[in-house]
């Protein structure tokens, strides 16, 4: 799989701000229904969406309100090594990258071929790397890229629409990769992923994002707590 670059962040601006900016020229718009989004980013999502319902699990990409919850309950401003499970088309995926150092590494991983090559082309960050496959195999895909046990790891995949045996490799999965202290975020319309995920990291904090379409929970666990 191959790196590929990006927007680098723009020097002198603290991350944190940097999120809140207005979008550079040539980039996408912001929205509360859909974070960073262009029309044409939507329409491929939906397009996802309809061509796969169960594995794409939503009509819409998450808010931009959703993307600063996640990049909170993650502590990716001083992550260096960030795993994004199902990207999409990649509005999570920017908003993980502006928060995060220079120095950091994200590792996407997305099942879907279409959503991984447009990530590839709309997203040029060297501190990016994507690769299509499935969240089963974090291991090997961190392992592939000389990438060290994550800091965080973040996913929206569905966990209530896949088999219970993929399910829960995913979670003992997440698990073993995740360095001490690291963090597994997961947003969810279902608590599905609760079931599978606490069999391995314990109890989580729950919480609810409503400014998102539709409202999700935010599950966030903290590896060795
Ligand atoms: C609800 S969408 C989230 C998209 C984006 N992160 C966002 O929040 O707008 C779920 C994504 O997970 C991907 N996906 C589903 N199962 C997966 C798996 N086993 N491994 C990797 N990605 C998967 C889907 O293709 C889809 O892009």
């Amino acid at each position: 799989m191959r790196r590929d670059d990006h927007h680098a962040p723009q020097a002198g601006v603290a991350r944190a701000e940097l999120s809140e900016l207005p979008p550079a020229a040539g980039q996408p718009e912001r929205s509360v229904s859909g974070g960073l989004q262009t029309w044409r980013e939507r329409l491929a999502f939906l397009r996802g969406f309809v061509a796969h319902p169960g594995q794409v699990g939503s009509v819409i990409p998450s808010s931009h309100v959703l993307e600063q919850r996640l990049v909170r309950s993650a502590r990716l401003l001083r992550a260096r090594c960030v795993v994004e499970l199902g990207p999409g088309t990649g509005g999570t995926t920017r908003a993980f990258l502006r928060a995060m150092p220079a120095n950091a590494q994200l590792l996407a991983i997305e099942l879907n071929e279409q959503f991984a090559a447009r990530l590839r082309t709309s997203i040029r960050d060297p501190r990016l790397t994507v690769v299509n496959g499935s969240a089963e195999s974090i291991d090997r895909f961190l392992a592939d890229h000389g990438l060290p046990a994550p800091d965080a790891v973040l996913s929206g995949i569905p966990f209530s629409t896949m088999p219970r045996e993929v399910a829960d490799r995913i979670a003992a999965e997440i698990a073993r990769v995740l360095a001490p202290g690291g963090r597994f975020v997961a947003y969810q319309v279902r608590a599905h992923v609760a079931d599978y995920a606490s069999r391995y990291l314990g109890k989580a904090r729950k919480e609810w994002e409503l400014v998102n379409i539709p409202p999700v929970r935010v599950f966030t666990w903290t590896s060795g707590s």
